[in-house]
């Protein structure tokens, strides 16, 4: 039984304090970059740099299958990174810049709502940008090295290989002020998930799929502590969490003096894997986040959760598909709204 096993060993309980890794820095360019053109104003495409940048996605993979093997932790967290990317100001990398030193405008990266973004997730994308400026100067942008890095490493921990359209052009601007509205929180109703997910224009399937990439990642107890003592202010746990899985939690997040370095894995069963074992652990109340367990409890998103569940297959196959999507908000085109960053942390 996997709480049983949860019980029995610590193979399920992580650990993992923050990390001090530099970021390499990537080589600016001086000169004025002669971005793609003629497309200004087309869809997303799969060919978009096949005469500018053709070896592209192998430049990309190259990266990410070092880094999967060397730091696995940068799946999970860039696949995050491009959702918090794509959910605010739309797909446009504008998550990357970093605020300006002295500055008291913060970058987006630096909202209450982005702190636990990984440091292994922006590294990697900073890496991939590296190694793609010095044989394509100045004409991918990050944001679309962004998509390509979250789909590898999708496909690299076992999910789905999808083709990722591409042709966004890195946003102009990025303020942490409009982050909070447009990125849902672990005690989010289900009601407020719907609405922002349809505000990005994703419909309720879109955000049970979606959701089941937390098959894979973890979550810092401040996260899901609010679950293990006081749930809505009742001074008890949430009734729907699973004991046993609650007195593990409480162990390793207790009530105070606990490390905020500490993370657990948000799939119990196979957090390393991407699979539907996000979703079967939600039939037996093994959410970790309460905005998880919630999708399995509402009568509107229960039935996609039981579905995806039931038939991992599909779960792919409609993983993708929303991927695809959701890397499709609020899309810029052309050098009135967006630019071809050549150092994903400033703008041009
Ligand atoms: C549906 C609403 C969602 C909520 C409320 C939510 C919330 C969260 C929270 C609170 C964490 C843990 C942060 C921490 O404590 O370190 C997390 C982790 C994660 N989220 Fe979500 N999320 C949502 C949807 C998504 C979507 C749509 C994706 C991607 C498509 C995603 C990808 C991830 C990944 C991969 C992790 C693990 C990160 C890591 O281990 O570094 N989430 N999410």
């Amino acid at each position: 039984m996997h709480v049983l096993s949860l019980s029995s060993s610590s193979i399920f309980l992580f650990l993992f304090l923050t990390s001090t890794i530099p970021i390499s820095a990537a080589e600016p360019t001086t000169s004025q970059p002669p971005a793609p053109r003629r497309r200004q104003h087309r869809e997303l495409s799969g060919d978009y740099y096949s005469k500018t940048c053709p070896q592209l996605e192998n430049l990309v993979g190259s990266i990410t299958s070092q880094r999967f093997k060397e730091v696995p932790i940068s799946a999970p967290a860039t696949i995050r990174l491009f959702f918090h990317d794509c959910f605010v100001e739309g797909c446009d990398g504008s998550i990357l810049i970093e605020t300006e030193k002295g500055s008291k405008r913060l970058a987006e990266r630096d909202a209450e709502e982005n702190k636990e973004l990984r440091e292994e997730g922006f590294e990697s994308i900073i890496k991939a940008k590296a190694l793609v400026e010095s044989h394509c100067p100045s004409r991918v942008s990050c944001s679309d090295i962004l998509a390509i890095a979250a789909r590898d490493f999708i496909h690299l921990a076992g999910g789905p290989y999808y083709q990722v359209k591409k042709g966004r052009w890195d946003g102009k601007r990025s303020t942490a002020a409009v982050v909070p509205q447009n990125i849902p929180r672990s005690n989010s109703t289900v009601d407020q998930l719907i609405k922002l997910f349809a505000s990005k224009g994703l419909t309720v399937d879109d955000l049970v799929v979606l959701s089941g990439s937390h098959t894979i990642g973890f979550a810092h107890c401040k996260s899901f502590t609010g679950r293990l003592y006081d749930y809505k202010g009742t001074k008890r746990p949430d009734p729907t969490l699973d004991p046993r899985l609650l007195k593990e939690l409480r162990m390793s997040c207790p009530f105070s003096g606990g490390s905020s370095g500490v993370a657990l894995p948000l799939d119990t069963t196979t957090p390393f894997v991407f699979d539907n074992g996000y979703f079967t652990g939600l039939g037996t109340n093994l959410g970790l986040l309460g905005s998880d367990q919630a999708l399995f409890l509402d009568p509107r998103t229960k039935p996609i959760a039981v579905e995806m569940a039931r038939d991992k297959q599909r779960f792919l196959k409609a993983f993708g598909d929303a991927m695809g999507k959701m890397g499709s908000i609020g899309v810029k085109r052309g050098r009135k709204h967006g630019e071809i960053r050549t150092d994903c942390r400033v703008f041009l």
